[in-house]
């Protein structure tokens, strides 16, 4: 059928024709986005999933929606690299800009301004001269202890704000690239807005590696924060993403074209796109039938190993690929790091930063103790059809 219209989006962070199975996740955010701009305490999120489950398209709706309720809002991705102070001040002074030129906030947003001033000046952020022209104020944001200057600046942010009867919304993608000390001081922050009813909301998604959080940081985010799962979508969830969008441009599907898609795909978010798109193009008319799945098929699994999963392979040395091949020769996983050592026939403490490197270049995660996982959906099917070759 005419590429033109293909309504499928695979590619990263791309709006889904139908996003399909999200309904509890939007529907919770909504919720906590209403409530804290009102000034009511609330649950926040953080999206937590595997590789192409729909965060960050999850993160881009959730910022819309808080557009619509009357919030400023900043989105960032943590970057493998540099620091949160690093990344946040730059947002922070765009929207205390915003703020400044409206009439109510003019005066707490100066004031924040100048905490500004001292926190990209302690946190060594190199700013021009003439970026800030508040004076600084001593004692704001400038002890050069993260938890305790966020915390402070995300309360003059949440002032300014509120004067306006506005509300900032952050945007953290990626959040498993913070550092765990970076993490607790977003918490520690979210816990203090919360608590003076200022209309500050953090939303976040990441991989499913939790850090390690201590002290305060631990004890605030298990009242705070709800966690919610991003995984495959269920079975009803999986075939209204992929019928819906047919349906909408008079294309019908055969169910038995249906079924070998969502075997394919096992649900996964990406995948349904990849071949929602392979069948589009694919099908010479409507309906598409199991014929035309099975030839999309190929080419979706062609296009995937040449591309999506090629391209994870090249981040790893040949040592670290060895490491996820022995993981794939156990089957599916979580694989237990033992097993891991034993195939490859090592000592399992020799591989402690063999796996830490994989971990930090986000291939591999660790869901419980001991366990290792690939944070890519069907990455172990493609690396044995690797090895078969
Ligand atoms: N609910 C959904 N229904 C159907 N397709 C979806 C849904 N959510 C996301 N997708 C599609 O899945 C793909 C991946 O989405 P997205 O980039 O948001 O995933 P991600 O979890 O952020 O991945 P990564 O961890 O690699 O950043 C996109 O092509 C998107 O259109
Ligand atoms: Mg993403």
């Amino acid at each position: 059928m005419d590429p033109l219209y293909n309504p499928f989006s695979p590619g990263a962070g791309s709006r889904p024709p139908e996003l399909a199975g999200r309904e509890n996740i939007v529907n919770d955010a909504r919720i906590a986005l209403a409530r804290t701009i009102r000034g009511n305490n609330s649950q926040s999120q953080i999206l937590l999933g595997l590789r192409g489950t729909g965060k960050t398209v999850l993160l881009n709706e959730i910022e819309s929606i808080a557009e619509n309720e009357g919030y400023i809002t900043s989105f960032v991705e943590a970057p493998e690299n540099r620091s949160l102070a690093e990344i946040l001040y730059p947002q922070m002074r765009q929207i205390l800009r915003k703020l400044s030129v409206l009439e109510n906030a003019r005066v707490a947003a100066n004031v924040a301004l100048s905490g500004l001033r001292n926190f990209a000046s302690v946190f060594k952020i190199a700013v021009g001269d003439v970026e800030i022209s508040a004076e600084p104020t001593p004692g704001s944001a400038d002890s050069g202890d993260l938890e305790f200057d966020l915390t402070q600046m995300f309360e003059l942010i949440g002032k300014a704000a509120k004067s306006a009867n506005r509300g900032w919304a952050l945007l953290i993608d990626e959040v498993q690239y913070l550092k765990d000390e970076e993490l607790a001081a977003i918490i520690v922050s979210v816990h203090r807005v919360n608590q003076r009813n200022l209309p500050v909301i953090v939303v976040a998604a990441g991989l499913p590696q939790i850090a390690k959080l201590s002290g305060d940081a631990k004890s605030y985010s298990e009242r705070l924060f709800d966690f919610p799962g991003v995984g495959a979508l269920d079975r009803t969830a999986a075939i209204e993403a992929i019928r819906n969008p047919l349906i909408k441009e008079d294309i019908e599907i055969d169910d038995d074209a249906l079924d070998l898609i969502i075997e394919m795909t096992a649900g996964y978010p990406f995948f349904i796109q990849e071949w929602g798109h392979n069948i589009w193009n694919s099908a010479d008319s409507s309906p598409i039938t199991l014929e035309d799945a099975q030839k999309a098929s190929e080419k979706a699994l062609a296009r995937l190993d040449s591309g999506f999963f090629r391209v994870r392979m090249d981040r790893l040395t040949n040592a670290e690929i060895d490491y996820v091949n022995a993981m794939a020769l156990l089957g599916t996983g979580p694989y237990k790091t033992t097993d891991v050592a034993s195939q490859l026939g090592k000592d399992q403490s020799s591989l402690g930063p063999r796996r830490a490197s994989i971990i930090s270049k986000g291939m591999i995660y660790s869901p419980n103790y001991g366990d290792v996982d690939f944070t890519v959906p069907l990455f172990d099917d493609f690396l044995r059809r690797r090895l078969q070759q």
